[in-house]
């Protein structure tokens, strides 16, 4: 989960925990864009789980998700993914080309992304007896797919596979706690994810909720209105590229909104809203993105004691509020044209066992 307005880099952290999962499973809708760099290039993922073209695990989408259907297709032709390893929920939601038009207006009011999964849910919710509504099961491309994920995490449970789902934009975003209007039509949070899922709470072992160093928001459409909301302490990428050290270019150029390329709004790290994220998702395990935004020389960190005194300093404290240890670090995100070319980017802390429970393991971050 993240744990800010979204694009926290759960992608690449997704595909770097992908290889170790039986089972990889999505929630959530096509408004989310997750990138994901590896040996087979770059990939934005919008629907299935984030480095299913690199792993070989079971990938399963929930029947809480919306799906845009021919998008969704040619991600699975480009992902090339078979029918027997991709199980989608025939409960799912469809979203139709009116859905996208319900959202104009809110893609003027609060920077929507627009792709239709707000208008979907709310359409699947009044028009229970009316027509109009397709599910996953009434699609014909979709055929081949369709089977109870229900189903398949039993047998994943029976069979004692390891399941990691992956939820979807960020804690402050969610429908019910972020700050309404500025919200998207979800809880983004892990109960919200779960109940997308139909993961039961008592299943989980670890709830890890990526964060990064300068929280974003997307871009307002209209750059003199500030419609995406509330972002504290709002600063500019000339002021991180001057203090970190990082040409200005890297960031004008990454920092575009996935979905819908979007110049991102950044701001100061945000302690308050870290902590109600952490009230609302009890984490096991905090992941931290973009340390390279702090000094430009933790791009080339290989272990935590080679990162900057600011960052160790900054993780410190992330790991005091949360009660968490910081167990993952990305110190950058590796590009197109990245001259390195060097993949491990991922300073990696963990000291988790293989059926680690945090119910009936001593964690000493959970019991002082
Ligand atoms: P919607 O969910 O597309 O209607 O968007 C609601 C608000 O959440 C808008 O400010 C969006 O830009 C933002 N938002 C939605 N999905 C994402 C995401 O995946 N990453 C970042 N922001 C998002
Ligand atoms: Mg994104």
């Amino acid at each position: 989960i993240g744990g800010q307005y979204g694009s926290e880099g759960k992608g690449q952290i997704v595909g770097y925990l992908s290889k170790e999962y039986d089972l990889l499973m999505r929630v959530g809708g096509p408004n989310a864009g997750h990138s994901v760099s590896s040996e087979s290039g770059l990939y934005v993922y919008h629907h299935l789980p984030s480095g299913c073209r690199d792993a070989s695990a079971e990938v399963l989408l929930g029947p809480g998700m919306t799906l845009k259907p021919a998008a969704l297709v040619k991600e699975i032709e480009e992902v090339k993914i078979s029918s027997d390893r991709l199980s989608i929920d025939p409960n799912a939601m469809v979203i139709e080309e009116e859905d996208l038009i319900n959202e104009q207006e809110l893609v003027e009011k609060i920077a929507s992304t627009g792709r239709g999964g707000g208008s979907a849910a709310a359409r699947r919710i009044l028009n229970r007896y009316g027509n109009g509504i397709r599910l996953a099961k009434d699609v014909v491309s979709l055929k081949p797919y369709i089977r109870s994920t229900l189903e398949r995490l039993q047998i994943a449970y029976r069979d004692k596979k390891s399941v990691l789902l992956e939820g979807t934009q960020g804690s402050a975003l969610s429908l019910y706690h972020g700050k309404y209007p500025h919200v998207t039509s979800r809880d983004t949070n892990v109960a919200g994810c779960l109940a997308e899922a139909g993961i039961s709470p008592t299943r989980v072992r670890r709830v890890i909720m990526v964060i990064r160093t300068h929280p974003i928001r997307v871009g307002n459409p209209d750059n003199d209105k500030d419609t995406s909301g509330y972002l504290k302490h709002e600063t500019s990428w000339d002021e991180i590229a001057r203090s970190a050290g990082l040409p200005i270019d890297d960031l004008v150029k990454t920092e575009i909104t996935s979905t819908t390329k979007r110049s991102r709004r950044v701001g100061y790290f945000d302690w308050e809203q870290f902590q109600h994220a952490v009230a609302l998702n009890s984490p096991t395990d905090i992941v931290l993105t973009f340390v390279d935004y702090i000094s430009r020389d933790n791009r080339d960190a290989r272990r935590f004691d080679q990162l900057d005194k600011k960052a160790i300093y900054f993780i410190e404290e992330l790991e005091r509020v949360a009660q968490a240890p910081v167990s993952l670090i990305n110190t950058r995100f590796p590009r197109t044209g990245d001259e390195r070319k060097d993949l491990r980017t991922v300073i990696d802390r963990r000291n988790w066992t293989a059926l680690w429970n945090p119910l009936d393991k001593f964690n000493p971050y959970l019991s002082t």
